[in-house]
């Protein structure tokens, strides 16, 4: 059997992230919006390498603790390592999420960037309210996916030139009526969670704009040039022209929407270079809500 999927990612988790929030709007949300005064224990369901624990423990009060689940061992080694160098308590648990039974006894129940991947959603919400105290917040950062797409703009061309928002848009819905697998899911968990019962629900949108433009400092536009490159904004097209296509047509695209895709993405990542000006969004939603039991 091959490598478990995730295990061989870590260098693209680790790129892509940067590019999604301001550590100051992470700030805000939990010293100001959500209030975070007392320690609080957090689960995250598909941690990864523990991103959110790396982001939020810093700001969190002290005491507080991070579990991480994940079905990656090699994710899950790579968390053990960076937290073995710093001062917080966690616990990573190595499973399916859809097969593990928690106990209740979690604050907040956290994913990020999870909920897209499972066909499930719903249940696996349910299965994160159901791991938090009664009164337990359940909080969840994930795309959207179509205005990640629109809010992409390369200095000197129509977005409409790279960007086919109507194909990737009816793509999109295509894959999630397919699988159940959505990359929309963002702006559809504040409806899920209201339909399993949660209280003060809030869904909020990252403020994070990346601005790449050659006026910026040299070692700033290095890295969000590689960064937006490693995470596939703008690279080349990573297969050969048939195989692509073939893919998109499985997908649903008809042959011409396939093929203006191909040429699409290879005109952009042509045109794109370190000189480039270009504003990105990656529009991460996240919404939050409260259990009352
Ligand atoms: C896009 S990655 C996000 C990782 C991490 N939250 C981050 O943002 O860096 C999705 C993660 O979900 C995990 N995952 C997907 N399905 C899972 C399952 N059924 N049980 C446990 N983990 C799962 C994967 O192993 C992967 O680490």
């Amino acid at each position: 059997m091959g490598e478990y999927y995730w295990d061989t990612q870590i260098e693209y988790l680790r790129n892509s992230r940067d590019l999604f929030y301001n550590d100051d709007y992470i700030e805000f949300l939990v010293k100001t919006v959500w209030k975070i005064e007392t320690p609080v224990h957090l689960i995250d369901f598909g941690c990864g390498y523990g991103y959110l624990g790396l982001k939020l423990l810093p700001l969190l009060p002290k005491g507080s603790t991070y579990t991480g689940i994940d079905l990656g061992d090699k994710l899950l080694n790579e968390a053990r390592e960076l937290f073995a160098r710093l001062p917080y308590k966690t616990t990573f648990l190595q499973g399916d999420i859809q097969e593990i039974t928690l106990e209740r006894k979690y604050d907040i129940a956290l994913c990020h960037a999870f909920l897209l991947h499972v066909p499930n959603p719903m249940v696996i919400l349910k299965k994160m309210m159901d791991c938090v105290v009664d009164t337990g917040k359940i909080i969840t950062f994930e795309p959207h996916w179509i205005s990640s797409s629109s809010n992409f703009n390369l200095h000197g061309h129509d977005q409409s030139r790279f960007v086919q928002l109507g194909f990737l848009q009816k793509l999109y819905e295509q894959d999630a009526a397919r699988s159940g697998k959505d990359g929309n899911i963002g702006m559809k968990i504040p409806i899920y969670l209201s339909q399993l019962g949660l209280k003060d629900i809030e869904c909020r949108v990252s403020d994070k704009v990346n601005f790449l433009h050659p006026n910026m400092e040299v070692d700033s536009k290095n890295r969000l040039y590689t960064r937006l490159l490693e995470s596939g904004y703008a690279d080349t097209p990573n297969e050969d022209r048939n195989i692509f296509i073939n893919k998109l047509i499985e997908r649903g695209a008809t042959v011409n929407e396939a093929e203006i895709q191909y040429e699409n993405e290879l005109f952009l990542s042509k045109e794109f270079n370190l000189d480039s000006y270009l504003t990105y969004a990656s529009n991460m939603k996240i919404t939050f809500g409260s259990v009352a039991r």
